[in-house]
């Protein structure tokens, strides 16, 4: 699984930590490390998580129709919720891997909690690239490159390691989707970031609104309006990508075209669109749900 690179286990934990962190990474984990995202509820059990999966139509058609005896690899996967939804019930065997120790330490005790041998948990920077080629079905990549300051060549890592036919998942924020949120960023600073102004996104932001969770509110809050790295990025961009990377477009939400998108195709193979159409369908969407949850649009590929 690993390319010959120092790895060591975490003193204390069943985390493995691979290679080095470089200095990007050093500083998005000594932002993490206070404010682990997406963090769990107090009271959430396994049943719940699975609950929020299932109610969700991308992640459960996406976990039911990625079958069984899979290797799949989170990349950024935090607090690791993902992870531990995909190794529920399943013989897959799930990397949740990260470049912050205190986000990966919630996750593992909760996948230990559950008795979850099959979800694992490895500490490491994607740019010190530790894993062998081809080695996974699957890579998902969701809220992390555009935490990085180079996103390109954080794709271009993390599509090596994945086998020919394998999926790999992108999600970014969105140059349009992401509008509102920046919108609300720019109110924030103009009022001096002060406490007020914290007030007044905690009244504007619909995800705080939603949640009941202090912990999860603040630690929303921190990640969207705090962030010391982020970038935004548009369908067309990461085609390119795809393209140079000999990775098949097969889906995306927003779809790139401005028709609906229906969830039960994304495995299925779908119009790239026209530039014209992929720039509409982003616009769009950001009076949808890219709008309400911070702009972040997700892309499809299998590896050729
Ligand atoms: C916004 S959180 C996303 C967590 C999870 N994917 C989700 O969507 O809930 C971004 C995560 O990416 C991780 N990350 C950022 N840069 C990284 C890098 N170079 N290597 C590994 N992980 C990284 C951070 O530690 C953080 O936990």
């Amino acid at each position: 699984m690993f390319k010959k690179i120092k790895t060591k286990m975490v003193t204390g934990t069943t985390i493995l930590q691979v290679g080095s962190h470089a200095t990007t990474a050093l500083k998005v984990q000594n932002f993490y490390k206070k404010n682990p995202f997406p963090n769990f509820d107090d009271y959430a059990s396994l049943t719940d998580l699975d609950e929020v999966r299932r109610s969700n139509d991308f992640l459960r058609i996406f976990k039911d129709q990625l079958g069984l005896g899979k290797k799949i690899i989170e990349v950024g996967s935090g607090t690791s919720q993902l992870s531990v939804v995909l190794s529920f019930g399943t013989n897959n065997q799930v990397t949740a891997f990260d470049a912050t120790l205190e986000s990966l330490q919630l996750g593992e005790v909760f996948a230990r909690k559950y008795n979850l041998p099959n979800c694992n948990f490895v500490l490491g920077d994607i740019f010190s690239d530790p894993f062998e080629d081809g080695y996974f079905d699957c890579v998902w990549c969701s809220g992390a490159l555009h935490h990085t300051d180079d996103p390109q060549g954080g794709f271009d890592i993390i599509s090596k390691w994945l086998k020919k036919n394998g999926i790999i998942v992108v999600g970014l924020y969105s140059k349009f989707g992401r509008l509102k949120t920046k919108s609300r960023q720019l109110i924030f600073k103009c009022l001096g970031s002060s406490m007020w102004a914290k007030r007044i996104v905690y009244f504007l932001d619909p995800i705080i609104r939603s949640q009941t969770s202090k912990l999860k509110k603040e630690v929303w809050f921190q990640d969207q309006y705090l962030h010391p790295v982020e970038s935004t990025h548009t369908l067309t961009e990461v085609l390119k990508w795809f393209d140079l990377m000999g990775i098949e477009f097969v889906s995306s939400v927003p779809s790139c075209t401005t028709e609906k998108v229906n969830m039960n195709d994304i495995f299925k193979k779908q119009s790239r669109g026209s530039f014209l159409s992929r720039m509409i369908s982003e616009f769009l969407f950001l009076f949808g749900t890219g709008g309400l949850e911070g702009g972040l649009f997700l892309v499809i590929g299998r590896k050729k």
